[in-house]
């Protein structure tokens, strides 16, 4: 099939800018996660690490340019007393995780930790903070521990804790899934406890974000949006995973096409999704001032044989890259609103960007779409019509082709694009609107959707130059193979 897209040089009006804060990750005290994946302790003679967290780690997260970082939760954040986790580690309680395996949590990563670790890998932390189980006052606590400069109980207990300087943490998420494991509350409910927790935050830079909606539950951000005085938020946020049914979410790898369609439909959802909460806050905030922060997305499924159930491990194949690429050029067309979210979760937990066995380390397909992505962080969106040929299969459809476009600083050009399609190529013909003398790009695919890296086969999915692009004149022809994420550049 022959698809289009009209593609616009010039950028909009008003000119749009694609936050790269929408490429945030998520790191939760969840499985291996942080233990394992980020953290191997100070004393690890066999995997090199940097004051215990592992040095193969940050380097792929500084290449990936991952700008800011969701810490501790996810649903043990409502669980965690940030006091138990700072201090000389033998002394440091021991606390069970409830919501993940019922295992001990030993406290020995923890706020230092963390903020530390943010700085090695050139991130932005975002505290979710303990509003379901935890105290207004070990809030103020936690928010004048890391941010005050003076002289204050707190701010000498971290110098006394081997931090003179504070770090400045501008990110802060007013509890997680308020609705569900974050205590149960009705919007009502959570939207005056919100108001009160979010008073005693002292510092007028912080970026506080209020605990959002569950996927479709749009009186939710209604009654936020209506209930709470804009000034006091900055963000709302909104958590949705592609899934294909709760109790039913069949293996990441070894799915038939039926299962790989309804992923791919819950994915595209998120455009739906996005417009509709979009349109509520704009009936309350038609100036745009409180963000929309997707801070959990990406696809869930069962667990791998043999793992833990409560630690969500699962492996990444050729459909991951298609949510990760799709949900991305959803993200860009929305950026107005979206301008800030995370990808549910960095490492050895649902969507991971990373997988670590011991001292191995592999990269998803998720991990390369990011890549390929980040070229568009803090560009400026261009304005794309697409025409998609559909995807079907039986009497259902979607659309086969997904795209974006925006324009760099420099005034390079790039532009995204997924064929979802697992079975037929497209041929895409682009328009430009000006002109454009030299076209590169590059590409991820492989020759089924079921495809993954291992630890034995860690680079069968990896990013090739891609020789599919044609530039004559203003018009540009591609040839996008089946199931493919393609990023191309245009000087
Ligand atoms: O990301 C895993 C879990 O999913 C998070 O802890 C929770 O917020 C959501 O339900």
């Amino acid at each position: 099939g022959q698809s289009q897209a009209k593609l616009s040089l010039q950028p909009g009006t008003p000119q749009l800018t694609i936050s790269k804060h929408i490429y945030g990750n998520f790191a939760e005290h969840l499985g291996k996660c942080v233990y394992g994946g980020f953290y191997v302790g100070e004393n690890n003679t066999k995997i090199p690490n940097t004051n215990g967290v592992r040095n193969d780690v940050v380097a792929a997260l500084k290449k990936l340019k991952i700008p800011n970082l969701r810490w501790p939760g996810g649903c043990f954040a409502d669980t965690y007393h940030w006091k138990q986790g700072i201090g000389p580690k033998d002394k440091r309680p021991t606390m069970i995780n409830q919501w993940w395996g019922g295992v001990t949590e030993d406290n020995s990563f923890g706020t230092h930790d963390f903020l530390n670790m943010c700085e090695l890998i050139g991130t932005e932390p975002y505290l979710a903070a303990n509003v379901g189980s935890g105290t207004v006052e070990e809030l103020t606590d936690w928010v004048q521990y890391v941010n005050f400069q003076g002289t204050s109980p707190m701010s000498k207990l971290r110098a006394e804790n081997g931090r003179a300087n504070p770090w400045k943490v501008k990110y802060w998420g007013v509890g997680n899934e308020a609705w569900g494991c974050g205590g149960n509350m009705k919007p009502e409910h959570y939207a005056n406890i919100y108001r009160q927790y979010s008073t005693f935050m002292a510092g007028d830079k912080l970026f506080k974000i209020a605990s959002g909606a569950n996927s479709s539950d749009y009186n939710w951000t209604e009654v936020l949006m209506r209930d709470i005085p804009h000034h006091m938020m900055s963000g709302v946020a909104l958590h949705h995973y592609s899934v294909i049914q709760w109790d039913k979410k069949g293996s990441a790898t070894n799915f038939s096409e039926d299962l790989y369609f309804a992923t791919l439909k819950s994915a595209l959802f998120m455009d739906e999704l996005i417009t509709k909460h979009t349109a509520i806050m704009d009936k309350y905030d038609p100036k745009k001032q409180v963000a929309l922060v997707v801070d959990e997305w990406g696809g869930w499924y069962d667990v791998e044989p043999g793992t833990n159930p409560g630690f969500l491990y699962q492996q990444n194949t050729m459909r991951d890259a298609m949510i990760a690429g799709t949900t991305l050029n959803i993200f860009h067309k929305h950026c107005e609103r979206v301008r800030m979210a995370n990808l549910a979760q960095t490492i050895n937990v649902l969507q991971a960007v990373i997988l670590t066995n011991e001292e191995k380390m592999i990269l998803t397909p998720t991990y390369h779409v990011l890549e390929m992505y980040n070229v568009h962080q803090d560009a400026t969106l261009l304005p794309l019509e697409l025409k998609s040929t559909d995807y079907t299969l039986g009497a259902d459809k979607l659309p086969a082709i997904s795209a974006s476009a925006s324009k760099d600083k420099n005034g390079v050009i790039h532009v995204s694009l997924v064929n979802i399609d697992p079975k037929k190529a497209q041929d895409i013909t682009i328009t430009l609107d000006g002109k454009a003398t030299a076209v590169t790009g590059k590409i991820l695919a492989s020759a089924s959707m079921q495809d993954h890296n291992t630890f034995e086969s860690p680079e069968k999915i990896k990013p090739v130059p891609f020789k599919g692009a044609q530039l004559k004149g203003n018009n540009l022809t591609v040839k996008l193979p089946a199931c493919s994420v393609v990023v191309l550049e245009l000087k």
